[in-house]
């Protein structure tokens, strides 16, 4: 290898690189510290317009009994940390493909895995009895999408609950701005075979892979400081996330670097105006056998 490389440094540089090289999957977001922050503060705005409530399947009574439960893309660990100190008896594994994510010190009924889910679920059919898996519109593809759902309720265990969340990527009563940035967004995964519009189609997902009593609500997010603090925080959620959508934006929207800058303060000033909000799909279904 050394006589390859040609000389130490490079050598030395080339195991730095391949050590460090980041896999993403196919999330369309680069994810950084900023980007981490974001993540945990939209578990709490999602708790808040959820009434408080971290899940929507009837599983409260199992919970607290002490179950197996699986989060999918689970992220710097948010929703785990929050469930895991509500129901102790219960047992939390995480999955995410980011190593540098993953919590290092966590409760003792937690567990995290440095996992890829396009390469495979490191689990055997029926280990958990309730999966959650929230917010990954932008990471798989559409085809990648309805397999994962497929493997995940291989994983389910007789009678289990899988439950799937995913915000709407386009806002109500939307101003010019925002209304650029939702088309631009979505022509950015339609141009990945992503599905934009996955939030309407969760429940016939689940019908399909054969899980019953499915049941879905809708939930409102408001995207304005008119609608108070939970909305002025959402608004600076999406906003950040536009950052982290910056540089394929640009590309798709063909503007350049300081366009694409001046746009998204724009779009911070018109959600501060005008009463936007997205709406938020939650569906469960059982697995029931026989
Ligand atoms: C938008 S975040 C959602 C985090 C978490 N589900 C939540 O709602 O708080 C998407 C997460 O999925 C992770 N992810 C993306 N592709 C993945 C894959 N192929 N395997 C495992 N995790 C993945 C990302 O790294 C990121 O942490």
């Amino acid at each position: 290898m050394l006589i390859i490389m040609g000389n130490k440094l490079s050598y030395f540089k080339f195991l730095k690189k391949k050590r460090n090289k980041p896999n993403y999957g196919n999330y369309i977001i680069k994810v950084n510290d900023l980007q981490i922050d974001r993540i945990q503060q939209m578990h709490h705005i999602l708790k808040v317009c959820c009434n408080n409530k971290n899940f929507f399947s009837p599983i409260s009574n199992d919970l607290s009994r002490g179950i197996k439960v699986l989060d999918v893309g689970a992220g710097p660990g948010t929703w785990i940390f929050d469930m895991s100190s509500d129901y102790r008896k219960s047992e939390f594994t995480g999955i995410e493909i980011q190593s540098f994510m993953l919590p290092t010190i966590h409760p003792l009924n937690t567990s995290f895995k440095n996992v890829d889910i396009l390469k495979g679920l490191p689990f055997s059919p029926n280990s958990f009895d309730f999966i959650h898996m929230r917010c990954m519109v932008l990471c798989f593809t559409e085809q990648q999408y309805e397999q994962i759902v497929r493997e995940l309720v291989d994983l389910l265990k007789p009678n289990g609950y899988l439950e799937l969340s995913e915000p709407e990527l386009c806002s109500r009563n939307m101003g010019p701005i925002c209304e650029r940035f939702s088309i631009g967004v979505r022509d950015i995964l339609s141009s990945k075979s992503m599905d934009p519009f996955v939030n309407e189609k969760l429940g016939t997902l689940l019908n399909d892979f054969g899980l019953q009593e499915i049941n879905q609500e809708e939930v409102e997010l408001p995207l304005s400081e008119l609608d108070g603090n939970i909305g002025a925080l959402y608004g600076e959620t999406t906003f950040n996330g536009l950052i982290g959508l910056k540089d394929e934006l640009a590309n798709q929207m063909n503007l350049t670097s300081n366009e694409i800058d001046s746009l998204i303060n724009d779009y911070r000033e018109e959600i501060k105006s005008r009463r936007m909000y997205n709406k938020y799909t939650r569906v469960y279904g059982r697995k029931i056998i026989g």
